[in-house]
């Protein structure tokens, strides 16, 4: 038993690494979960194997672009398991090279999946959280925005964009109602580098996940920690990278 069980969680980008990861772990410590992504039989297997391990899932089809996408996640959580107690924001996108690449629609991308995304998520769970008289906001943002590195530019910019606006939305909810995360994960062994198209940036992101990623459970755990506190107690930041990563 830990404080998870019994709660009720939405994750966005659950179908594969982080989110994944974060389902299988919450599931297992008795959260009933409720997993978003687009792609529909790794998201259907998934929902599949929690239940076979005697968890509570279902799966939403959804794309954080499209804010009706978030409000049926967030609707299901509630429809389905009466409430929504944290929603994990966790979709993301790496279109990373350098800012001379001019890589306009790449750029553009990033903003809407890694900041509107997340935006989108704020807008359909915020007012089941005020209805409830408590929610929590975890999302996953990255070291990138911490160590500001060549062809990261961009991307650590969305993720700086949603640290910023936690805090933003932290000060403004001090009445007790709304908790907030920020969790910053450095290298982590998933399928980001897939969405990048520079070659060679992504052949550099592979080798790095390969020689010092970590695995994605350690993030879930990572996450879990910060869900599983009391309500007085907010986890604001969590940094968590390899050990070996400079
Ligand atoms: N891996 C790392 O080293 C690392 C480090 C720091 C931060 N992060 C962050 O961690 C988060 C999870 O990434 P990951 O590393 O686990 O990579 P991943 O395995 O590629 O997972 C990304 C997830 O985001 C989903 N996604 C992408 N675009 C989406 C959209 N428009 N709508 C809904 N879902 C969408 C994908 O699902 P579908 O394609 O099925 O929609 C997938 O489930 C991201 O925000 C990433 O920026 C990763």
């Amino acid at each position: 038993m830990t404080a998870i069980d019994g709660k009720v969680v939405a994750i966005t980008g659950a179908s594969s690494g982080i989110g994944e990861a974060t389902a299988r772990l919450l599931a297992e410590y008795g959260a009933a979960v409720v997993l978003g992504a687009r792609r529909t039989q790794r998201l259907d297997e998934l929902v599949q194997d929690i239940r076979d391990r005697g968890g509570r899932a279902i799966g939403c089809v959804t794309d954080v672009l499209r804010q009706e996408d978030l409000e049926r996640l967030v609707g299901g959580a509630v429809a389905e398991f009466g409430r929504l107690d944290v929603l994990v924001g966790n979709a993301g996108i790496a279109k990373i090279g350098p800012v001379a690449d001019l890589d306009v629609d790449g750029w553009s991308a990033m903003i809407d999946v890694n900041l509107r995304g997340v935006l989108n998520g704020i807008a359909a769970a915020l007012p089941v959280f005020r209805r409830q008289g408590h929610g929590h906001l975890v999302t996953t943002v990255s070291t990138a925005g911490l160590t500001i590195t060549p062809t990261m530019a961009v991307y650590a910019a969305t993720k700086n964009a949603v640290r910023t606006l936690l805090e933003g939305l932290r000060q403004e909810s001090t009445d007790g109602v709304l908790r907030t995360t920020a969790v910053s994960p450095g290298f982590v062994r998933t399928e980001l580098a897939d969405s990048i198209d520079n070659t060679q940036v992504r052949e550099q992101i592979l080798h790095n996940m390969g020689q010092i990623g970590i695995a994605p459970e350690a993030v879930a755990r990572a996450i879990a920690f910060a869900v599983e506190q009391p309500l007085d107690v907010e986890i604001g930041d969590i940094t968590i990278r390899p050990t070996v990563q400079g």
